[in-house]
């Protein structure tokens, strides 16, 4: 089967390659991949900030396409079903353990950029039926993570919820906040950006390079309260902000690194407030399923800057890896 492998931790070491056609073996199938979408972590693969990958990889996490074939012992599922393959794969449900880190596609387990790959039946979720594979290609990561951030605060008609930049995690949380009813305040560099958010459902608009005091803009658009939920995207550059953004009793969901791993901050913010401070590691597959129900069940559908081709693949890196270029999702159809 054609494949392109990442051969380095370098964003320019992709090579096209012929590998033999995996066969599923008990309990797996068979995936026809038609699409790939990235996210931060591949780009963090690709340039060795990411640990525990092993040269030469098939790059790229997340992906959806269609069962070729059935392993012994699967049921439910038919040849020509279109699904998508989570990242975690042994991470079917609960909470997260050692044992479910293991394997990830396109770290320790074959990603995307392949024409098929086997994996467990288990973990693979069924493709929302108004979405194309390039649209479902883009849930793994991203919709799980926003959906377990929304999840996280239980979100209400009326609560508020704080979004930075405009990114992957942060669109589809904007429309999951959306259809829980929330106010939405989101921040990013760009007024344009900002006006593609408004379209999506953004009810207030920062821009965090003309305020970079966001978060005291967000006070004072909550008459002082702050906000239910801050999905912190960024990191170590903003979470200080984060703490301050949110109400007493707020939720600050701690996903992003973009923006460094390291933060100094006042506990005193966290002690006072009575934050919950939650940190989140994707999602498991049933995670990911209730994810996609929300998604059929809100006829979402996934905001998707640019699709690239298989022979484009360093430069849809280049252009993630660039960031703040992109608006929400960049995808490579196959
Ligand atoms: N832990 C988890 O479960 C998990 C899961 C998924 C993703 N992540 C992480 O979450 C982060 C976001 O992921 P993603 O896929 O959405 O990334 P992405 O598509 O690359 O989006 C990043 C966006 O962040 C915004 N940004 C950058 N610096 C900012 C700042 N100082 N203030 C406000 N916004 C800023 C930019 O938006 P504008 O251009 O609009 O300014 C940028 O486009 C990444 O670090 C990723 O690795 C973690």
């Amino acid at each position: 089967m054609k494949a392109i492998e990442l051969t380095a931790p370098d964003l320019g070491a992709f090579r096209r390659t012929e590998l033999d056609e995996p066969r599923p073996g008990r309990g797996e199938v068979l995936v026809r991949l038609r699409a790939a979408a990235l996210n931060y972590v591949d780009v963090a693969i690709a340039t060795g900030a990411f640990p525990g990958a092993a040269f030469p990889l098939i790059p790229v996490a997340d992906g959806a396409g269609e069962i070729a074939a059935l392993g012994e012992g699967v049921d439910g599922l038919a040849v020509g079903d279109r699904v998508i393959p989570h990242f975690m794969p042994d991470w079917q449900g609960g909470a997260i353990a050692p044992r479910h880190v293991a394997a990830m596609r396109g770290i320790t387990r074959p990603g995307s950029l392949a024409e098929y790959v086997a994996v467990p039946a288990a973990s693979l979720v069924a493709l929302p039926a108004h979405l194309d594979f390039v649209q479902g290609a883009t849930l793994p990561i991203a919709a799980t993570t926003a959906w377990n951030a929304v999840r996280s605060a239980a979100l209400r008609p009326g609560s508020v919820v704080v979004l930075l930049g405009t990114g992957g995690v942060s669109l589809f949380a904007l429309q999951f906040a959306k259809a829980s009813g929330a106010t939405v305040i989101l921040a990013s560099s760009s007024d344009e950006k900002l006006e593609r958010a408004r379209r999506l459902g953004a009810d207030h608009l920062v821009n965090y390079r003309a305020t970079p005091a966001w978060d005291e803009e967000a006070l004072k658009l909550t008459g002082g309260r702050g906000a239910d939920l801050v999905v912190e995207t960024v990191g170590g550059a903003t979470f200080a902000r984060a703490l301050n953004a949110a109400a007493m009793g707020g939720t600050v969901f701690t996903v992003g690194f973009v923006g460094g791993t390291a933060a100094s901050l006042d506990l005193l913010t966290i002690i006072v407030k009575a934050l919950r401070i939650v940190g989140n590691n994707t999602g498991s597959v049933a995670d990911l399923a209730e994810a996609t129900r929300a998604i059929a069940a809100h006829r979402i559908v996934p905001a998707i800057d640019r699709v690239f081709g298989l022979d484009e693949v360093a430069a849809a890196y280049a252009e993630l890896a660039a960031g703040g270029r992109h608006f929400g999702k960049l995808a490579i159809a196959h």
